[in-house]
């Protein structure tokens, strides 16, 4: 093992759609093994963000590898960050090339945390952290994703049918996986966890089961 693998080695990836149950699960295994997480689609969103707020079309690759470059000067508070609108919006700058070429180094250097770190996204285990210890691939049918994204923004307040939030989801999940630039898909040594027909708890100790596994192997 190389120098730079031993760095990643207590790194837990965890990919997959969205709202395949990923966030949720990668907060409880952060807990359970005390280690920092960070949420990447949180970036993506920020840049969108950022994109928006400054009156620029979203489609606009200048602007939005502009706002990777400035990023860390400005904040975000969470709600305006989740919203369907974002995680759209989210989905098409994560698309461009400079805008994830600017933002890997930041993720690397949480990933390289002595101790290890638990990070979730899409490429996390393909492209982020090819040497990460575990790894994770989360899925759940569409229509139960659509049916948790439905619930997750009807209790925050954002109305929205089950049909148009499964359309969002289908679209996202053809633009993510469609990309030329590291596009959604499993690592080949990621395991597979299918989370439609398991409660949160459930999800929690299959993922311990995996992550121990692959520690002790
Ligand atoms: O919570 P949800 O799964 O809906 O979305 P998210 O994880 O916050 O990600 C929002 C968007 O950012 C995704 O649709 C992806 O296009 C993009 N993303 C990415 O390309 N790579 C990552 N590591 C994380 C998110």
């Amino acid at each position: 093992m190389s120098p730079a693998d031993a760095r990643y080695r207590r790194v837990i990836a965890v990919d997959g759609p969205a709202a395949s149950g990923k966030g949720t699960l990668a907060r409880r295994l952060a807990a359970h093994y005390g280690l920092p997480y960070l949420d990447t689609g949180l970036l993506y969103r920020m840049v969108a963000r950022a994109v928006i707020d400054d009156g620029h079309d979203i489609r606009d690759a200048d602007h939005a590898a502009a706002a990777v470059a400035a990023l860390d000067g400005r904040s975000f508070p969470e709600e305006a960050l989740r919203g369907r609108e974002i995680g759209e919006a989210a989905s098409v700058v994560a698309a461009m090339p400079a805008v994830r070429a600017g933002l890997i180094e930041r993720q690397r250097r949480f990933a390289a945390q002595p101790g290890g770190a638990v990070l979730d996204g899409r490429d996390i285990g393909t492209v982020i952290c090819p040497q990460a210890g575990a790894k994770l691939f989360v899925t759940a049918t569409p229509e139960v994703r659509a049916a948790r994204r439905h619930r997750e923004l009807t209790g925050r307040g954002e109305p929205a049918t089950f049909d148009a939030i499964l359309a969002d989801i289908r679209r996202r999940d053809a633009r993510d996986s469609g990309r030329s630039d590291a596009p959604l898909k499993a690592a080949e040594d990621a395991v597979l966890l299918d989370t439609s027909a398991l409660t949160i708890d459930e999800v929690l100790a299959a993922a311990i089961a995996i992550v121990e596994a692959r520690r002790a192997g």
